[in-house]
């Protein structure tokens, strides 16, 4: 048994979903920002949706990960604070822990119910590591509890989570990131590349209709905590490559006129109007390391598979 599992919640009490439903649906254009789609059941659906064969991100950046272990420790040294925003199962992480010999790992989600259960299998199977979960909304601070010890950082950030950031929001999560690891401090990121429309296209629409349950389960959520009565089968999913903007966009879309009530709050869509729900930004590999430079970091080394369907760069501040 670990000694050392601590749970801090620094949820800001701002993350109203009824607010955030009622704001982006007011919109001209309709939006609700994708950190609502993370109950206990989005994630378990985004588990699930990382054993789809068309959704090739995991696995080809888990094999990145484990292939290149090694020198990622030897780059960045052993005993640092690793600190991870958005880490859900914790199951990268993984892959990385013998080598690099964290002295502390900080795993932070918006989900707490489903990080408290990742951070405890952790703990339970990493006896000798101080875990302290942490629930945040990473969009708004990257707070570390002050029970973690001192000593040089590195935030690992994987997912490709980065995409689903405008990039105005890249640029400020980017700084908050370097505040939040400071002197010595290393990130270790993955990207999702831009290639081929049709993998991408795939891999957002998987054929068991993961990721569209995924999608589907925002409006759930909506019926379920708001106590809101409308159909589900009054929306669909539909996510596409959009090449002008570099992006997949995610939609949910009215099928018919209809009008939700949402304690007195009225809203009307329209037949095939669409509730923006994801971007996923895509990079190449100069395109990221621009963006990364823009906000002091300096590349240390990247790696890609060998199709370059995803990247994984190291990162040091300047
Ligand atoms: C796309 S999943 C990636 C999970 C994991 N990092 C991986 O690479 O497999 C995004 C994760 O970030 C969490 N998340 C999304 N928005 C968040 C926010 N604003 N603040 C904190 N966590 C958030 C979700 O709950 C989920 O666990």
């Amino acid at each position: 048994m670990n000694t050392t599992l601590t749970f801090h919640n620094h949820k800001p009490e701002t993350l109203s979903l009824q607010e955030a439903v009622v704001t982006g649906l007011s919109k001209a254009k309709k939006a609700i920002a994708p950190k609502f789609f993370y109950d206990q059941r989005g994630s378990e659906l985004f588990d699930q949706i990382c054993n789809q064969p068309e959704y090739y991100p995991p696995t080809i950046e888990q094999s990145i990960l484990s292939s290149n272990a090694d020198e990622i420790a030897n780059l960045a040294g052993e005993g640092r604070v690793l600190v991870e925003p958005g880490a859900g199962s914790a199951a990268k992480v993984r892959l990385l822990l013998n080598n690099l010999q964290p002295s502390a790992y900080v795993p932070m989600d918006i989900s707490f119910d489903h990080l408290k259960s990742a951070a405890t299998d952790l703990s339970n199977d990493y006896p000798w590591l101080p875990v302290h979960a942490t629930c945040v909304d990473f969009t708004h601070s990257l707070p570390i509890p002050d029970v973690v010890p001192n000593g040089p950082r590195m935030l690992f950030f994987p997912g490709s989570s980065i995409g689903n950031f405008e990039r105005k929001e890249a640029n400020e999560f980017l700084s908050m990131i370097h505040d939040a690891i400071g002197k010595n401090g290393m990130l270790l990121i993955g990207v999702d590349t831009k290639k081929n429309e049709d993998i991408l296209n795939a891999a957002y629409n998987d054929e068991a209709g993961v990721t569209a349950e995924f999608n589907m389960n925002l409006l759930l959520r909506i019926k379920k905590e708001l106590g809101i009565d409308f159909s589900l089968d009054n929306f669909k999913h539909n996510a596409y490559y959009n090449s002008d903007a570099g992006r997949i966009e995610m939609h949910l879309v009215s099928t018919r006129k209809q009008t939700l009530n949402i304690n007195g709050h009225t809203i009307i869509l329209d037949k095939d109007e669409s509730v923006h729900t994801e971007n996923s930004y895509k990079y190449s590999p100069d395109e990221f390391i621009t963006l990364a430079e823009n906000n002091n970091f300096e590349p240390v080394k990247f790696w890609t598979d060998t199709d370059n369907l995803f990247a994984v760069y190291l990162m040091k501040i300047h």
